[in-house]
């Protein structure tokens, strides 16, 4: 268990956060948010004035930060130079600008190093959407959490808007499908790659969706 590797991809509004966390927790595992770190970059160039369609400063920004992801699945910390930005990287400023620095593949090559890091010491249960396929391709457990599109979109509307109602679903479209698509076409997470295990969460709670991966953990780890 000390040295387990749990990799879970998935699109946005698939529950992935949650359920990595619980997972985690329920294992005694640490916890990496990966989008939680492009995030942080994104947060840190808008916080600089960076134009984030300059790929070169952008970049030399991600190899830069001082960024600091806490690994308690509990609390899941992210500060920057000491500053805790946990709550400012949630706003819908950063998560409509996060897929413009995600799709950069100079702040790609330097975040994946310092994720594979992470993995290299194991015991961990690592979240994103690159993760069973280029992360850590050789984790004992990988996994693709999905769920179907209208699930996914009721699901973030309430998270964000509190509501699932016609309006709040609209409201919610552009960060889940539009993300979506910028974000698939730097990583793959709509299909498993071979020996990944899917999760269909679309019929199931919270509680059934963890205990299909903590099967999964029993099964494979
Ligand atoms: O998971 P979350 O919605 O917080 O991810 C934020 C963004 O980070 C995604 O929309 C995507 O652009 C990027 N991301 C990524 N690769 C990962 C994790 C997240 O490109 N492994």
């Amino acid at each position: 268990r000390e040295t387990l590797v749990v990799a879970i991809d998935g699109p946005s509004g698939s529950g992935k956060s949650t359920v990595a966390r619980r997972v985690a927790a329920a294992l005694g595992l640490r916890y990496l948010d990966t989008g939680a770190m492009y995030r942080a970059v994104t947060w840190w160039a808008l916080e600089q004035g960076v134009d984030l369609a300059d790929t070169e400063r952008v970049a030399a920004l991600a190899r830069e930060i001082p960024l600091r992801m806490g690994q308690d699945p509990r609390a899941p910390a992210v500060a920057v130079a000491g500053t805790d930005i946990a709550a400012a990287i949630r706003t819908s400023r950063i998560s409509a600008a996060v897929s413009a620095v995600a799709t950069n593949l100079g702040v790609r090559a330097e975040l994946v190093s310092r994720q594979q890091a992470v993995a290299r010491e194991g015991g961990v249960v690592i979240e994103g959407r690159d993760i069973t396929t280029v992360v850590a391709p050789d984790a004992p457990v990988r996994v693709l959490l999905t769920a179907h599109e209208d699930v996914r979109l009721a699901r973030r509307a309430r998270e964000v808007h509190g509501s699932d109602d016609a309006d709040a679903v609209d409201a919610t479209r552009d960060q889940v499908v539009r993300r979506d698509a910028d974000d698939s076409t730097v990583a793959s997470f709509h299909q498993a790659a071979d020996g990944v295990d899917v999760v269909d969460s679309s019929l199931l709670s919270l509680d059934e969706t963890v205990d299909a991966v903590l099967g999964l953990v029993e099964k494979r780890a």
